[in-house]
């Protein structure tokens, strides 16, 4: 089948042009402007539209398996296609764990299965995420794993961390670090600060997350293993790896779209739609984030795209989990609350992600001939209500309910195949 992407704006890492794009095959076969559709081809407007490469998320929570009822792989990737993404990176906090090469090998085969994007598969740092014995990464990485995480909670013993960087220094892979030294966030509900105090709550102090991120710049200067840091919440930790990457250390980093739009306040009303991990922090922090974004000190942008039903999220806010949806609202956030070029925002959605994730050699491609079709078609100015009811997530704990975002994905290509069309899932 052949796909004609016609009259839009190509932006990628080499510049910015106007050109239609043809596709076939998987492939990019033509990119000029005035190319007339064949008779029998697939058109797909784009006019006043941006064509993108595909988005790449670092951090996306499928919970296949052991949790689909709050996800599944196929409503997670129909989510990932529907908010631009052609390929994610699936967390390993399901059940069992992504400790092992079946179930590394089930997520990518569920992945394949739903066929909206590429689903890959992350590993443990530790057996069960447990933070005591280090998960069989050269095995993993034999089958192609290339992130190893233990997200959701952090690796506490330092000993260990040490190891895991001399191990995964052998092999061709990323340790990616949830920053949380637990100790000093036993009990926490959000960020600990003002509106924790009036509140009356226990608080989640800045410092958890900065002790991890010093400890373990400090191992990564021991050991020169790269280190990928996971959702970065605070003015400080920005201002740690700016100093890290000042010394040529092989660090990258990561924020989320909600940290970088919301804070604290927003738990004033005990909503637990607000309750994530790291917690919103404070508007001096999302100022800092956004500018660590601009200066190139944060890489990229990453979802934590963390489902959670209804029921679990309805909880006292002590009680209910962590976390918030994120794919189909991430370019809509970065659009409307980001005062960067475009080219900008798209490289930390797209080509700068896809090179800490190992998959530059398929996804955050240049729109050239040759180049395998990964592509996502947006409308930068079409303004939309989120609508949780209309999200293609099992769940429904999107945080931006009832509010208007400004820019939307309009046609989303996988492997040459068109899964988005018009804002429309084709599977
Ligand atoms: O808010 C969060 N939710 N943060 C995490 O690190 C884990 C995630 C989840 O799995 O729900």
């Amino acid at each position: 089948m052949s796909i004609l992407i016609n009259g839009g704006r190509i932006i990628d890492q080499t510049g910015e042009r106007v050109a239609d794009v043809r596709v076939d095959q998987g492939l990019i076969i033509e990119v000029a402007p005035g190319l007339t559709p064949d008779p029998d081809e697939v058109v797909l407007e784009a006019r006043d539209c941006v064509i993108s490469p595909g988005f790449v998320d670092l951090h996306t929570h499928l919970r296949e398996p052991g949790h689909e009822e709050a996800e599944t792989i196929e409503s997670g990737s129909r989510a990932a296609a529907l908010g631009g993404y052609t390929a994610v990176i699936a967390m390993p906090n399901t059940n069992p764990a992504q400790d092992s090469v079946a179930v590394v090998e089930f997520v990518r085969a569920q992945g394949r299965a739903a066929g909206l994007c590429e689903v890959i598969p992350s590993g443990c740092i530790t057996i069960g995420r447990a933070g005591a014995q280090l998960a069989p990464f050269a095995e993993l990485a034999a089958v192609g794993v290339r992130i190893f995480t233990d997200d959701g909670t952090g690796v506490q013993d330092p000993l260990l961390m040490r190891r895991a960087l001399e191990y995964a220094g052998d092999l061709d892979i990323v340790l990616a670090q949830h920053c949380e030294v637990a100790r000093l966030t036993e009990g926490a509900v959000m960020h600990e600060g003002e509106c924790c105090s009036h509140l009356g709550l226990p608080g989640w102090p800045a410092v958890a997350e900065e002790i991890m991120v010093s400890r373990d710049i400090d191992l990564v200067r021991l050991t020169g293993t790269p280190m990928h840091f996971l959702h970065l919440s605070t003015a400080r930790s920005v201002g740690l790896v700016r100093a890290a990457k000042a010394e040529g250390l092989p660090i990258t980093a990561e924020v989320t779209p909600h940290h970088l739009s919301l804070s604290d306040e927003m738990l004033m009303g005990f909503d637990p739609t607000f309750k994530v991990n790291p917690p919103l922090r404070t508007r001096a922090d999302i100022d800092a984030l956004k500018a660590g974004l601009a200066d190139g000190t944060i890489d990229a942008l990453a979802t934590d795209h963390a489902p959670h039903t209804q029921a679990s999220k309805e909880l006292p806010l002590d009680q209910a989990p962590p976390g918030m949806l994120g794919l189909q609202t991430a370019l809509g956030v970065a659009l409307t609350h980001l005062d960067l070029p475009l080219a900008e925002i798209l490289a930390v959605l797209s080509w700068k992600p896809a090179a800490i994730a190992g998959i530059a050699d398929r996804h955050g491609r240049p729109v050239q001939v040759g180049e395998p079709a990964n592509l996502t078609v947006i409308d930068p100015h079409q303004v939309w209500r989120v609508v949780p009811g209309s999200l293609a997530s099992r769940s429904r704990n999107t945080p931006y309910a009832g509010m208007d975002l400004t820019g939307r994905v309009r046609h989303t290509l996988f492997n040459g195949v068109p899964v988005v069309i018009e804002g429309v899932p084709q599977k």
